[in-house]
């Protein structure tokens, strides 16, 4: 049988199992579903003419009662009232001792653990392991598989995968004249010819693609109201002023100009950027969100928050986002902030923003 021939057999034939056990009384045991599984199954193979004419018959109750929902689904029968198949009491009954025999087997064969994964799979939940049976595989070390994020795999690392989706999601606002930090490559991949100057600050001398050099800290020497949009990304935690630092981006944007900040919410310790200017802050939506609203009005800070508990775990490990699949890499988990995104715009016509943060 083909793979694909096989699904769309078996996806009618448990659907009528399903339909089957489904207008019974109470909840019917495994056994009974399989047995109606059978049912299903062997109906469809022997299907009987219309007539019926020495056809065995379902009867209603029989297994839990085969009303008109059943009567509706079942495919390729025109005429509803003709009699239906039965299957014989024994089938039923050795489809059950089978099951029975499988769990005593599986209860004295198989280990504990193997146990529970079958059992979880067979309820159809989600397996817990049990404290003392998680298997920890390749995660089970002391040290991360990657201190590198996963570059040093050649590969694009997990928090980068989701600063790069917040960037293009913003793309529009890059443009004008646009201020990154360390180097401009967000600059021209999301800006591209809306850009009309680029400019790149670095926190000391020495950086060639630096056109400014300044501690975001204190930066007079920066005029206010100069560019149309900040790149501010995993930038604020190596600043141990944050709140001034964020004075700063507010007053050098021009009104109506805006920051496309990220700051990380789980990660290991940036060794190149701690002995060089320090690491001091990891942050979540919250303080995020309150940071940026002592100095933009509320309404216009946006905070979001991508990641959740298997991105962390393997970005911690150096793991890269090539390594996980689309889908774990875009479920959110609202307790495990990997990566905080802030967007925020500065107002086109002055406004007093309260001394209270923006809080509630
Ligand atoms: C990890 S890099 C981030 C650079 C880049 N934006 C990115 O996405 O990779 C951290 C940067 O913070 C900058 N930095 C550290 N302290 C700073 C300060 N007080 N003022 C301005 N920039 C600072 C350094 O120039 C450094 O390039």
């Amino acid at each position: 049988m083909t793979r694909d021939g096989g699904a769309t057999q078996a996806r009618p034939l448990a659907r009528q199992a399903m339909l089957v056990q489904s207008v019974g009384a109470g909840r019917p045991s495994r056994s009974r579903v399989l047995a109606a599984h059978l049912t299903a199954s062997w109906r469809a193979g022997t299907r009987a003419p219309a007539s019926g004419a020495g056809a065995p018959e379902i009867r209603g109750g029989e297994l839990g009662g085969a009303g008109p929902r059943v009567e509706r689904e079942r495919p390729g029968t025109g005429d509803a009232s003709a009699p239906r198949p039965r299957l014989p009491r024994y089938v039923s009954g050795l489809a059950r001792a089978v099951v029975r025999a499988t769990r005593r087997l599986a209860r004295r064969m198989l280990p504990d653990g193997a146990r529970r994964r079958l059992g979880a799979l067979w309820r159809g939940r989600e397996y817990l392991p049990p404290a003392g049976c998680v298997r920890f595989g390749d995660l089970r070390r002391l040290t991360p598989i990657s201190r590198k994020w996963g570059k040093d795999r050649g590969k694009l690392p997990v928090d980068r995968y989701y600063i790069e989706t917040f960037l293009t999601r913003h793309a529009h606002d890059i443009g004008g004249r646009v201020l990154e930090v360390q180097d401009a490559s967000y600059t021209r991949r999301f800006g591209g010819n809306r850009v009309t100057r680029s400019d790149v600050l670095h926190a000391a001398p020495g950086n060639a693609q630096a056109t400014i050099v300044a501690d975001l800290v204190s930066a007079p020497h920066i005029a206010s109201d100069t560019f149309d949009c900040i790149i501010l990304t995993q930038v604020l935690p190596f600043i141990q002023d944050v709140p001034s630092a964020i004075r700063t981006i507010h007053r050098i944007l021009r009104p109506g100009g805006v920051v496309l900040a990220t700051v990380p919410g789980i990660s290991q310790i940036v060794r190149h950027d701690m002995e060089r200017w320090g690491d001091y802050w990891r942050f979540t939506t919250l303080s995020a969100r309150q940071l940026f609203a002592r100095v933009f009005p509320t309404s216009s800070v946006q905070v979001e928050a991508y990641g959740n508990v298997l991105v962390a775990t393997a970005f911690l490990h150096g793991l890269a986002a090539e390594e996980l699949r689309p889908a774990e890499l875009e479920h959110h988990d609202a307790d495990f902030e990997l990566l905080i995104t802030i967007r925020a715009t500065k107002p086109a016509v002055e406004i007093l923003v309260a001394s209270d943060g923006g809080r509630p």
